[in-house]
């Protein structure tokens, strides 16, 4: 069974402590927390100051995924606010080994991931320096998009990539009851859901759902 990684973009940023509850009642393993920047991705969301809010709300351990243009300069604000997990694109990278570095230097869990049309070779010199490879399988920068087909076969792939290694898989963008099964058997450790949780009548129930799920 793959673990859920509730994505906090499709909740109600008024009022997140209904979401942290709701994922502490399903039993989430991870809360995802998308921050934009408006230039990587044409979209603004959140920062430090949140993150740090969340923290103190939650025990979940906290999967931030930063879509921003120079991570580097970012990292210790977001270890600071209490990160458990920090994600860069390795497209928004200068030097993508001292960013990497830097985030497991805080004792961190580093995570790289690549837009769904950006070459997995372009992570490869990356797979013994990441402890997770989160793969986006929509545009980002938006919740509420289509799920793009080919990125099962990018799962499948990844895994033969990542080998023996202790790297674990997560895939970002228009997972839905529907298509969790498939991306599971495709290799997927973790899902991370945003609008197939919030956007339904029951996110408790849906989150069980998807928790649930066998590959
Ligand atoms: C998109 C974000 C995703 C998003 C997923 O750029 O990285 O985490 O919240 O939302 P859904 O599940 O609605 O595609
Ligand atoms: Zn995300």
């Amino acid at each position: 069974m793959a673990k859920i990684a509730p994505s906090i973009l499709s909740a109600d940023f008024s009022n997140l402590t209904i979401a942290l509850n709701q994922c502490q009642q399903a039993g989430a393993d991870l809360i995802h927390i998308d921050v934009m920047d408006g230039h990587f991705v044409p979209n603004l969301t959140i920062g430090p100051v949140v993150v740090k809010d969340i923290r103190r709300n939650t025990d979940i351990s906290l999967d931030v995924h930063l879509m921003i243009e120079s991570p580097k300069q970012y990292i210790s604000e977001f270890v600071k606010a209490g990160s458990d997990w920090i994600t860069v694109h390795v497209e928004a990278c200068k030097d993508v080994k001292q960013v990497l570095s830097r985030i497991r230097s805080f004792g961190k869990k580093a995570g790289i991931s690549l837009r769904p049309g950006t070459s997995l070779s372009s992570i490869e010199p990356f797979l013994n320096d990441v402890d997770l490879v989160l793969l986006m399988s929509v545009e980002p920068g938006f919740c509420g998009q289509s799920f793009l087909p080919e990125s099962v076969n990018r799962i499948q792939n990844v895994k033969k990539l990542i080998g023996s290694r202790p790297v674990e898989i997560s895939v970002d963008g228009g997972i839905k009851l529907s298509n969790a099964k498939r991306v599971i058997e495709a290799g997927v450790d973790i899902l991370v859901v945003g609008s197939g949780i919030f956007l339904t009548d029951d996110p408790v129930i849906s989150m069980k759902k998807f928790k649930s799920i066998k590959g």
